[in-house]
């Protein structure tokens, strides 16, 4: 009987130096560092250095970094373009999806031996960055087609995260909002083989580009036991209304045996280790915006729902409250995610890419005993290959 990991659980399928998740010691650490001292004291864009380098930046190179991103940020045309042919009531995971599918094709047009495609290190790098540059306007556009507005040219003065702020919203933010979405981005950047990352580098690692990567890994992370979760509590949230209802929603939600989303997680069984850093930036945000009603709803969920299943809140619990009282519409939370996650998934691209190995898995069949088609007469070609059997099927 073969011994199959549903779900690849439990499975060790690849070394990796970009993150570590110890579930012995709650802690999530990028190259080393535990992730709530890094979005405790570092800009993303220092952040995204330390994940595709290895190490933190020093002041020239945090400099340099960040003038590229600056040479990047503003929407450019082809990708407005294909947006814009897109419906306004388009999933903006989608928008973002096609954007990078638009990027892709034009970073890479005139390259016509798809083995040359896949690019070297150094190119990877600065495809990586390009594309992590450009994705707020993106996210940030899509926001603003919805309600109709205008686009909002980035600002050269203004970081990456006050930049996307000022990008999305058209004026600039209070600082403890910067600093708190700054956070969320540091926390949300990186996570070892989750689901998205790990369809990124079965992409790679058939040595097909970083967009063609990036694009997938999107697709994976769109759905709501991955990054659509964060969206999910939204609606979770406005279903339930307010903290006395908590009770008898629970009730009928856990009697029709609903998983209740932003909570759980498949490594972390006991509390999800970015949860408390982000829990502090929510607060932040519920005393600027003078929302107690939302801490006091957040609180009854999480209590109660630990009370009762013992299953801790991820990171999506407190990001979606605070996504939605910096402004953000619930549809643009997973994209934020998008933004956040790319600097990971591209690191990942490049370390599969260091270090190839095919990732092909086998698989268990169950159906049909093999039977012929009626009236085939197989030819000598066929009746010999049929005499070289295989050792493992799948
Ligand atoms: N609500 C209700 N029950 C939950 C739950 C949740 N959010 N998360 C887990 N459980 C229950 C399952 O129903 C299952 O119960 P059972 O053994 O009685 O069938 C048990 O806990 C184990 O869950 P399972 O889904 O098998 O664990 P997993 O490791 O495969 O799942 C998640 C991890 C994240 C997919 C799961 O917790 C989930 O669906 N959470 C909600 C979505 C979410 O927030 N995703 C973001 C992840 S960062």
């Amino acid at each position: 009987m073969t011994d199959i990991k549903k779900g690849l659980a439990g499975v060790t399928v690849d070394e990796t130096a970009v993150s570590k998740v110890n579930p012995d010691t709650n802690s999530l650490l990028y190259r080393g560092y535990p992730v709530q001292e890094l979005a405790a004291t570092q800009p993303f864009e220092a952040v995204a250095f330390l994940l595709w380098n290895g190490d933190l930046p020093d002041a020239a190179q945090l400099a340099d970094l960040r003038s590229t991103e600056r040479r990047h940020r503003a929407l450019a045309d082809d990708v407005r373009a294909a947006i814009d042919l897109l419906p306004t009531s388009t999933h903006p995971m989608d928008e973002v999806r096609t954007a990078v599918s638009v990027i892709g094709a034009r970073e890479t047009a005139g390259i016509s031996n798809v083995m040359d495609a896949v690019g070297t290190p150094e190119e990877n790098l600065e495809r990586s960055i390009r594309l992590w540059a450009q994705l707020p306007a993106v996210v940030a556009y899509g926001q603003r087609r919805r309600r109709g507005e205008e686009v909002v040219e980035p600002r050269d003065d203004l970081d990456y995260a006050a930049n996307f702020l000022w990008m999305t919203f058209g004026d600039e933010a209070d600082e403890v909002v910067v600093d708190a979405f700054n956070r969320s981005m540091i926390l949300y950047a990186e996570h070892s083989f989750n689901a998205s990352t790990f369809t990124a580098r079965v992409i790679a690692s058939t040595l097909s580009d970083l967009y063609s990567a990036v694009v997938g890994a999107i697709g994976a992370l769109k759905g709501p036991l991955h990054g659509g979760a964060n969206e999910a509590v939204l609606h979770v949230f406005t279903e339930i209304g307010s903290a006395e209802n908590v009770g008898p929603w629970l009730d009928t939600a856990l009697a029709a045996k609903r998983k209740i989303m932003g909570f759980g997680h498949r490594v972390y069984k006991r509390g999800d280790s970015r949860v408390p850093t982000m829990k502090a930036a929510l607060d932040t945000l519920v005393a600027h915006y003078d929302r107690p009603d939302v801490a006091a709803l957040y609180d009854a969920l999480e209590s109660q729902f630990v009370e009762r299943k013992g299953i801790y809140p991820n990171l999506d619990y407190p990001s979606g409250p605070a996504y939605d009282l910096m402004g953000f519409d619930t549809l643009t939370f997973t994209p934020l995610f998008v933004a956040a996650r790319v600097t990971g998934w591209t690191a990942h691209i490049r370390e599969q890419q260091a270090s190839n190995a095919l990732i092909r898995p086998l698989s268990a069949y169950v159906g049909p005993g093999e039977r012929h088609v009626e009236g085939y007469v197989p030819d000598a070609a066929d009746l010999e290959a049929r005499e070289r059997p295989e050792e493992a099927a799948g």
